[in-house]
């Protein structure tokens, strides 16, 4: 072999192996850029977390954002959700933050995690369905994007924590199932964003605070199956956003207000067991209800027709029922 020819031969691989380097670089551009991973951080929040709540075997082998779920190495059953939602488009979408934060049905033991905190990114928290205790962690004040607080049917337990009225953007509470006792703080009254507020199915006391009526964007309101007493607020009559109201077995006694017949986007509407009662069947005026519960309430006389006006109630089952003929027919 003449030394020119071993001189090209080596020159050649050369340039082959920097082409190499070359696509191997854009070969991990790609990936990078493909794949933009949780932030650091937020892993290691994620672990103080899960321990915090009881999760055992909590597997973050693969990145939470992309699988969209916190993997959790037991038998799975049915009903369990642990899912992850991330905002990706930090760091020229790079890095993901975690926004929702789902863990629900797990049975877990263990309380609601303050660390919640260090996800500065975090929406909404749901932890229905476990067995945490305690209270609801302070620390959560801090996250400026919360909206959403659901941790119904959990043994947590102590007064509401007044400290709730500072988390201002929140737009839905959901406490139902619980075992808080106590009064309903008057400083609920500041969450003026508020749409949903779920105190169901707790052992609360005392009378529903005036302030409540402040939540003029209410549209689901729910007291049932609670010790309250006292009169059921005028003030709901003015919240006219509100489609859901259930007030069954609350423990407040006196007049049901007419203004509540008289709200007009109704869906479902469930009253029961107030000892004042209310005699004559309402006149309700919303067109939309599809749910009417009102039981106990020494209703006499018939039922009027005027009832079977409401569209809703008849449209949905007509609508079937005809749906349903008019296909036989075809
Ligand atoms: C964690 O999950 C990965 C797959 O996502 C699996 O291969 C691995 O065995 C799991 N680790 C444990 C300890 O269960
Ligand atoms: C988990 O819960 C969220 C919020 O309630 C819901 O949107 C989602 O569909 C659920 N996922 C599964 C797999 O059930
Ligand atoms: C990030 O991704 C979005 C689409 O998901 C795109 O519109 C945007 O230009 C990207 N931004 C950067 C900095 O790459
Ligand atoms: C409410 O949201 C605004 C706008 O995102 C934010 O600036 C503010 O800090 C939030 N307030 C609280 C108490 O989280
Ligand atoms: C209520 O809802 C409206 C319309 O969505 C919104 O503009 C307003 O900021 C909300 N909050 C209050 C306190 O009115
Ligand atoms: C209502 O509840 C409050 C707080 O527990 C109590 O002080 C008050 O005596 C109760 N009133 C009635 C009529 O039961
Ligand atoms: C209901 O609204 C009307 C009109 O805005 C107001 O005059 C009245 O004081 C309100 N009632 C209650 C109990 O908030
Ligand atoms: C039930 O209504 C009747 C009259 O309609 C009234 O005489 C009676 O006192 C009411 N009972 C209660 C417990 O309010």
């Amino acid at each position: 072999m003449s030394s020119a020819y071993k001189l090209m031969i080596m020159s050649q691989s050369r340039h082959f192996s920097s082409l190499l380097a070359v696509l191997i670089f854009i070969c991990l551009v790609c990936a990078v850029s493909a794949s933009p991973s949780l932030h650091p951080d937020e892993v290691k929040a994620l672990k103080d977390i899960a321990s915090t709540l009881g999760v055992k075997h909590l597997n973050l082998s693969e990145d939470p954002c992309l699988t969209k779920t916190l993997v959790i190495s037991q038998v799975l059953k049915e009903g369990h959700n642990s899912t992850i939602r991330c905002d990706c488009h930090f760091n020229n979408n790079q890095t993901c933050h975690i926004t929702h934060f789902i863990l629900k049905t797990f049975s877990l033991p263990g309380r609601l995690p303050p660390e919640l905190s260090k996800l500065q990114y975090l929406e909404s928290i749901d932890l229905c369905l476990n067995y945490l205790y305690g209270s609801i962690p302070m620390e959560w004040a801090s996250l400026p994007y919360l909206t959403s607080i659901s941790v119904c049917a959990n043994r947590l337990s102590g007064e509401i924590p007044k400290g709730l009225g500072k988390f201002i953007n929140l737009t839905q509470l959901v406490l139902e199932a619980n075992q808080f006792s106590g009064i309903i703080p008057k400083e609920l009254g500041n969450l003026v964003n508020l749409e949903g507020l779920v105190l169901s199915s707790n052992q609360l006391v005392g009378s529903v605070p005036e302030t409540l009526g402040r939540l003029i964007n209410m549209t689901n309101l729910r007291f049932s199956d609670n010790h309250l007493n006292g009169s059921i607020p005028e003030f709901i009559g003015n919240l006219s956003k509100l489609k859901r109201l259930e007030l069954y077995a609350s423990g407040l006694r006196e007049p049901i207000p007419d203004s509540i017949f008289r709200l007009e986007n109704l869906v479902d509407l469930r009253i029961s067991d107030t000892t004042a009662g209310l005699r004559q069947f309402p006149h309700i005026v919303s067109k939309n209800l599809k749910y009417l519960v009102l039981r106990n309430l020494n209703l006499t006389g018939p039922i009027p027709t005027t009832i079977w006006d409401l569209p809703n109630l008849m449209t949905l089952n007509v609508n079937t029922y005809e749906s349903s003929q008019s296909k036989n027919r075809l």
